[in-house]
């Protein structure tokens, strides 16, 4: 079974791919309503910026060694990196309720294994991430309606 410092490893790797998915989006979006989903794409990058730390620095508290380079991160995450190019509102939610989705999979594995292992400081730590990610994908899904 692969540990779960490698799990957390994986997940911070993801959300650095996802800051970066993010800023992009918030740069090339185009068209409808761009006023609102602007703002709302900083809103999550700076969301997601935190998580990055506080994930990284979970992993010091747990003597693990964070992932901390450009390098390792394409090279560990799960997440598809997205283009340099414009993007509309619909694609733009489409890919955030499936990165989202994909995320929160992550944290409740981690949880999961987590729990098996009796690591209650992770079990807690990953619960308020697997709150978020559920409330940010309920949230998008109602936009899509
Ligand atoms: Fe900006």
């Amino acid at each position: 079974m692969e540990s779960i410092a490698n799990k957390l490893n994986v997940f911070l790797a993801d959300l650095n791919v996802f800051f970066r998915k993010l800023q992009n989006y918030h740069w090339y979006i185009e068209g409808e309503d761009f006023f609102v989903i602007h703002e709302k794409l900083e809103e999550y990058y700076e969301e997601v910026y935190k998580q990055i730390d506080e994930v990284a620095e979970h992993l010091l508290m747990m003597n693990y060694e964070p992932l901390a380079t450009m390098k390792s991160y394409l090279q560990n995450a799960t997440l598809v990196e997205t283009e340099n190019k414009k993007i509309k509102k619909e694609e733009v939610f489409s890919v955030l309720v499936n990165d989202f989705t994909h995320l929160m999979q992550e944290a409740k594995d981690i949880k999961k294994q987590a729990d098996e292992k009796q690591i209650v400081e992770t079990s807690t730590f990953i619960d308020g991430m697997i709150s978020d990610f559920n409330k940010k994908i309920w949230m998008l899904k109602q936009t899509m309606e």
